[in-house]
This record gives structure tokens, sequence and C-alpha cells, in this order.
């Protein structure tokens, strides 16, 4: 009999600080622009893939329940590519866990993509590098890529493939800051991210945007080596609301936020006049992440507890990228 090939692997979500919104290359994921971010610890997939010849086609599940047809087959492409790397051909039963909702605007395609790069290529003996894990996570979800490195991560754009992948800026423990996430509504969001991308370069501000991103990138760079955080935090809503505006004025318009989003917004500003230092990033979808320091963590929690609409608060420290576990 063969041995069956199977490893496991987890890999955290990440909040992008410096978002990546329209694409040089779509089938490549070649993103229009460097991003910045941070894995968001206790935020994880975890993945266990088992290549057999037993197997008759490529099987997923996803929280213990069958993915959808389009799941399937965008996992299965993604196969293809790891397989086309090794000397096996052999189809594979993928089993994902997400301790977070689904299609929230926390990035479930990073850690889904991640953890499956990982444990696929572990599971096939590939020995391959960080910078190659995250080329080839890349083409599974763009933002995968910036969850295979540890901790405070850069992804920078590129006109090859193998030019364009994740590195480390910072470790988990450079700095004790704190994504506190408000959810809003974990229901699956109307335009999917990969449609976000397409429309995003349609939009009259696009190439603004892409400007600006030049000195806000490097401002926020340096604001984060230097843990200034009223600094990073100024860029951070910059930035966020630069992003928000492209989706909002991209063809067809993107509306992603819903009255609970605006009011956290409006609260955030409220609460740095009151003295806490809490700064919001928002992505594709309704629900708002609170950047502060780890000291204000729970005076944060209380506060927003005065806020009606928020059906769930998830507390993510920076965290290490993604990792073979044992099965
Ligand atoms: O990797 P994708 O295609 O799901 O795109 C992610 C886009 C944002 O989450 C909105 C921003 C980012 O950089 O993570």
């Amino acid at each position: 009999m063969t041995k069956a090939l199977q490893a496991s692997a987890i890999a955290p979500a990440n909040i992008a600080f410096i978002k990546y919104w329209g694409r040089k290359d779509a089938q490549l994921r070649l993103p229009a622009n460097d991003s910045i971010s941070m894995n968001l610890g206790g935020i994880e997939t975890k993945t266990s893939v088992k290549f057999s010849p037993d197997l008759q086609q490529d099987t997923l599940t996803i929280n213990g329940e069958p993915a959808s047809s389009k799941e399937r087959s965008r996992v299965s492409r993604f196969l293809d590519t790891i397989r086309n790397l090794s000397e096996f051909k052999y189809f594979a039963s993928v089993d994902s866990h997400n301790n977070f909702p689904k299609g929230t605007g926390i990035a479930s395609s990073a850690s889904g993509f991640a953890a499956l790069t990982v444990a696929a290529t572990a599971a096939l003996g590939l020995e391959f590098s960080e910078r190659e894990l995250s080329q080839l996570a890349r083409l599974g979800s763009g933002s995968a890529c910036r969850s295979i490195p540890d901790g405070f991560v850069e992804w920078k754009t590129a006109n090859l493939h193998q030019d364009s992948y994740a590195y480390s800026l910072f470790p988990a423990d450079h700095w004790d800051i704190v994504d506190v996430i408000a959810i809003v509504d974990a229901k699956e969001k109307k335009y999917s991210s990969s449609q976000g991308h397409e429309a995003a370069v349609k939009s009259p501000f696009f190439a603004a945007r892409q400007e600006y991103l030049v000195s806000q990138t490097a401002r926020l760079k340096d604001a984060l080596e230097r843990k200034d955080f009223s600094t990073f935090g100024e860029c951070l809503e910059q930035e966020t609301i630069n992003f928000q505006s492209v989706i909002m004025t991209s063809q067809p318009a993107i509306y992603y936020w819903n009255p609970t989003t605006m009011a956290i917004i409006l609260f955030v500003q409220q609460l740095r006049e009151q003295g806490l230092a809490v700064y919001f990033s928002i992505d594709a979808g309704p629900n708002v992440h609170l950047i502060v320091e780890q000291k204000n963590v729970e005076t944060l929690k209380r506060e927003l507890g005065k806020i009606e609409g928020i059906a769930q608060l998830m507390v993510a420290p920076p965290a290490p990228g993604a990792r073979v576990v044992s099965n």
C-alpha cells in the first residue's frame, strides 16, 4: 500500500495597515501597490491536507461542512499549481477550520490559503523557503502571502511572479499593540474582494491613490518602526478612508459599511477627545478593527459596550506566521 502523504498547518488572518486593492495582473495576483499588515493572534485557520492515490477528486470541507463547488474548484486549481511542483499527482482531501466567521471582512482567504500552502507543500515533502511559500500563497489569495511571515509584514508589488512576496518587517513582539475587532455583521458580503479589485481600477481616484501611497506607506512604516502610536494611528485612518473612497467610487460602486460601522467611526473620534488613544481600520466589509495599545484593551472593550449593533468583539495581538503542526 502506498503511504498517504499528509500534513497540517495553522495560519493567522492578518489586518492590512496599508491595503492591497487593485491588481496589475489578476491571474498572478500581482498587486497594484505595496501593502503592510499585522498577523492576528488567535484568529486562525487550521488546515489538514491528505494526498492519496485512492481519491478520485479533490475534496474540501470548511468547518466540517462540504464546501461549495466554487470554493472547491478554487482550491483544486491552487492544488494543481502545487502538484505541478511535485512528483506526486494524487488528489487531496482538505479539511479546513476557521475560528472566526466567514466572509466578514476578516480575511478568511488569507489564513485559509496560507495554511493550505504550508500544509500541502509539507504533505508532498516540498522544502520551500519562506519566500517561496509566500509567492505560492499569493497565487491562492493575494493577502495570503502576508500570513506566511511573522509579526508585522510587508508585501512588495512587482511585475514578475518570483519578485512579489511578503517578508517580516518586525517580529510579533516588536510592539504590544492589539487589534480589537468589532463584528457588526457576520453575513457573507455581496461583493467578494476579487470583484472589488476589478472594480477599483475604474475609480477616478485610483491613480491618485497610487501616488498617495508612495509617501503614506513610508510614513506608516517609519511610525511602526519608531513605535510612534499617534503618528501610526493617524496614518492608519487616513489610509483606511483613502481606500474606502476608492471602493465607494469604483464601478460598480461598493458599499461595505452598515450604520454601526459609521457609529463606531464617530465613537472612536469621541474616545480620542476623551483621551483614549484608539484608531480604526476597515477592510472590505462592515467590521471595524480598532487598534489600541495593550494597556488600553479593557477600557476600550468597556466603552464599546455602549454602542448598539456590535455582535461580538475579538481581540488579537500580533502573531507569528504560518507553521506546520502535528495532525
Ligand atoms: O486577498 P484578497 O483578494 O482577499 O484581498 C484582500 C483585500 C483587503 O483585505 C481589503 C485588503 C488587504 O490588503 O488585506
